[in-house]
């Protein structure tokens, strides 16, 4: 299949643009490099030995995109493109709303202009929201997610599956990942956040290589075994495969409408898990403090992934341990990421 990726720059969609060429599939990219450098493209293409065509424009260039569309001849669309910095939302939710679903409308429209109809769009579990009991399933409702930036999640789930049911022409898979982690096994591409990492497996590898002075631990004080949060880590390498296998799915079932599926392991691991993971991995230990508990945070996030494993034939494999020296390979290769 001939894909568009957007966002393929991205650390998902890096991995997720690797996994497409190896499989035979041919990719183009859509990228403006707001949270990514044209250097993982550089380095997937080392990887794999094959070429993907690279277009720099944001999303809301809709004559652009509609120009690139009519012209592209795509079977299928991966939608990463976006922000996704929950903390940042919660300051700036009409920057969230705005270029979130600003983006995938511009998509979308572009899309309905050309004879594309399959999108594979990135939710996330935190379209579950802090109700919602664990293992969570797909079939939970009511969607809410407590910040800006899920809700841009939720209501683009809504817009993909009336658009499905407006013209059954359309097929629409709604992944909720749940804690994507690690790096492909190379270190040769890995996730680059700009600034200081919001999120726990960045921050500890940061610590290692001497960038950050230690981790806080938000909260020990949790009703878990430890006392530290539990979420559902899984391999960024699972996660691609994932996608290709949403794809295919996709592609063998006509007239199946929206579905969404959860793309997590089933199980979860503590903070403090993670962090012992990481350093059997590194051989670095890690300093850290125990703070005070970071405002929004659930106690236990983790996935029921059986709906994936029965309608898409995919299951995570990858163990904590594998998700943490990959990680480590990643950032002790580029300490400083893509800007080297
Ligand atoms: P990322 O920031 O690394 O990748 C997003 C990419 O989109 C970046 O390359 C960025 O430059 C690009 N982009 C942003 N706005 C754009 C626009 N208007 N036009 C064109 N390109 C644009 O993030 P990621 O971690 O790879 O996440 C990919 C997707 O998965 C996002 O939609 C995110 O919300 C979702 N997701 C991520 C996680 C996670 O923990 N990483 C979890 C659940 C869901
Ligand atoms: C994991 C655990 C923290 C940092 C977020 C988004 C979610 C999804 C994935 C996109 C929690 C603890 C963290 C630190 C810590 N993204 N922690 N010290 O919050 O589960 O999910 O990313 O859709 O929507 O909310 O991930 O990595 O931030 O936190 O103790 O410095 O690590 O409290 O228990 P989270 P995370």
């Amino acid at each position: 299949m001939k894909i568009l990726v957007t966002g393929g720059a991205g650390y998902i969609g890096s991995h997720t643009v690797l996994t497409l060429l190896e499989q035979g599939h041919e990719v183009e990219v859509v990228d403006n490099f707001d949270n990514s450098s044209p250097e993982s493209i550089r380095r997937v293409e080392q990887l794999t030995g094959r070429s993907v065509v690279l277009h720099e424009m944001d999303l809301r260039e809709e004559e652009r995109l509609t120009a690139l569309f009519a012209e592209g001849g795509y079977d299928a669309v991966i939608h990463f493109a976006g922000l996704k910095a929950v903390g940042e939302s919660v300051e700036k939710p009409t920057l969230y709303y705005g270029t979130n679903l600003e983006s995938t409308l511009s998509l979308l429209r572009a899309m309905t202009a050309s004879a594309t109809r399959t999108i594979v769009f990135s939710s996330s579990a935190t379209v579950y929201g802090d109700q919602a009991p664990v293992p969570n399933v797909e079939t939970y409702e009511p969607l809410v997610a407590t910040n800006p930036y899920g809700q841009t999640k939720v209501m683009i789930e809504r817009i993909l599956t009336d658009l499905a049911a407006s013209d059954d022409a359309w097929r629409v898979g709604l992944l909720r990942y749940y804690n994507p982690v690690g790096a492909h096994p190379s270190g040769q591409i890995g996730e680059d956040p700009q600034g200081i990492p919001n999120n726990l497996t960045p921050f500890i590898s940061q610590v290692a290589v001497g960038l950050r002075e230690h981790l806080t631990v938000y909260g020990d004080d949790y009703d878990t075994p430890d006392g530290t949060g539990h979420r559902d880590y899984i391999h960024v390498m699972d996660l691609a495969e994932g996608h290709v296998a949403a794809l295919d799915h996709l592609a063998a079932t006509p007239g199946i409408g929206a579905r969404a599926w959860n793309l997590g392991t089933g199980t979860s691991s503590s903070v403090l898990e993670v962090v012992a993971a990481f350093e059997r991995a590194s051989g670095v230990e890690i300093k850290r403090v125990v703070g005070p508990r970071r405002g929004g945070d659930l106690t236990y996030s983790y996935s029921d992934p059986s709906r994936a494993e029965s309608e898409l034939g995919w299951r995570a494999t990858r163990t904590l341990d594998e998700m943490m020296a990959d990680l480590w390979r990643w950032q002790s290769q580029n300490p400083r990421g893509y800007r080297g």
